[in-house]
């Protein structure tokens, strides 16, 4: 192999060996750059006599073609494999599904809260909210349930560090009754004036505080608070009322209800009502979702109103109660953990 060749060769090589751009910029020095090997050769023709001038320069040029081609053909072929390498990391497959956004969905609790609202709202009942950080006066005395009474014990809450006119701290109500009161004044007050007062008939849902936790007490829960006072309304309202409510609610007309005695201060008599499913894996069992009673005359002197004038009925029942009942759901907590995977199952 002559001199020329052998360049070729190295050229080849080398340029085969380049695997970068770069890399092959610098293997081209070494061959047709400034002081590459080609270029030595073209400088050193200078002493040739003009014949031999003629056939070294058409060799050397010949070899620089060769050299430069496949310098050409090295260039592309880095080019091609790196727009490959680019369209393989930047490649899309257009078969894959879209990455949808997944839909919300209510809380279990809330829809129960929605149906109780929708269910009483058919039976001409308004729906009323109020605060949940409420004074010691709404909580308990009001619902003739004064300061050291025992039965304040039932209902043990949580105190914040602000004292109402009374010299007592505020607390996170214990239950949805304080709304019996304030709801009874905000009534009043709007028909004042007016030759005659409708009835109250309302439900106040809302959350609730207790010091309180296991599998079915939770510190924050929920309660719905009923109330029906007029001139007329009898216990046996109450249970009309109560026992539409829980065959709509349940979708069942094969379910019976209890009432069963019990002490409320804030009503007399007073009854826990419980209710038994006549069918499905809860058959039998007597549950209890409810307590109620004939509103207490000390309470419908403190909304305000004449008890010789007006009487009526309470109730205040769990929601999450409902919502476990409904859906067969055996551990309160799971509601208030926040797990997408259980919640999503009620969307
Ligand atoms: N407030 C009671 C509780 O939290 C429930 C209750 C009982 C509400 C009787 C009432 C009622 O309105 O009449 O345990």
């Amino acid at each position: 192999m002559n001199e020329l060749d052998s360049i070729v060769a190295a050229a080849h090589e080398a340029f085969a060996r380049a695997g970068t751009p770069a890399d092959l910029e610098n293997a081209k020095a070494q061959f047709t750059g400034k002081s590459g090997r080609i270029t030595e050769l073209m400088k050193g023709m200078g002493a040739l006599s003009v014949e031999d001038k003629k056939t070294r320069g058409a060799a050397i040029n010949a070899a620089k073609q060769a050299i430069e081609a496949a310098l050409g053909a090295r260039r592309q072929a880095l080019a091609d494999a790196e727009l490959e390498a680019q369209l393989q990391a930047e490649a899309l497959d257009v078969s894959l599904p879209g990455r949808l956004r997944e839909p919300g969905g209510l809380h279990p609790v809330s829809l129960t809260l929605e149906r109780i609202e929708q269910i009483f709202a058919s039976m001409g009942f308004d729906v009323a909210d109020g605060p949940e950080v409420e004074s010691d006066w709404h909580s308990f005395t009001s619902l003739n349930n004064p300061p050291n009474h025992p039965a304040r014990s039932m209902q043990d809450t949580f105190y914040v560090d602000l004292q109402g006119d009374d010299g007592i701290p505020y607390n996170l109500r214990p239950h949805t009754s304080p709304m019996q009161v304030r709801y009874a004044h905000q009534h009043i007050k709007k028909h004042a004036g007016k030759a005659t007062m409708p009835e109250i008939r309302v439900i106040a849902p809302g959350r609730t505080y207790r010091v309180d936790s296991d599998a079915t007490h939770s510190p924050m829960f929920h309660q719905c608070e009923g109330l029906w006072l007029g001139e007329n309304v009898s216990f046996k309202d109450l249970k009309v009322v109560f026992t539409d409510f829980c065959r709509t609610f349940f979708e069942s007309d094969d379910l019976a209800l209890r009432f069963r005695p019990s002490f409320f201060p804030f009503t007399e008599p007073s009854a826990e009502i419980d209710i038994q499913f006549q069918s499905g894996p809860l058959a039998g069992r007597w549950l209890e979702v409810a307590g109620s009673g004939q509103v207490h005359p000390t309470v419908v002197r403190n909304m305000g109103l004449d008890p010789e004038r007006y009487i009526g009925f309470a109730f205040g029942m769990g929601p999450d109660r409902l919502t476990m009942l409904r859906y067969g759901v055996n551990d309160l907590r799971l509601f208030f953990e926040g797990d997408v995977r259980f919640l999503k199952q009620f969307r």
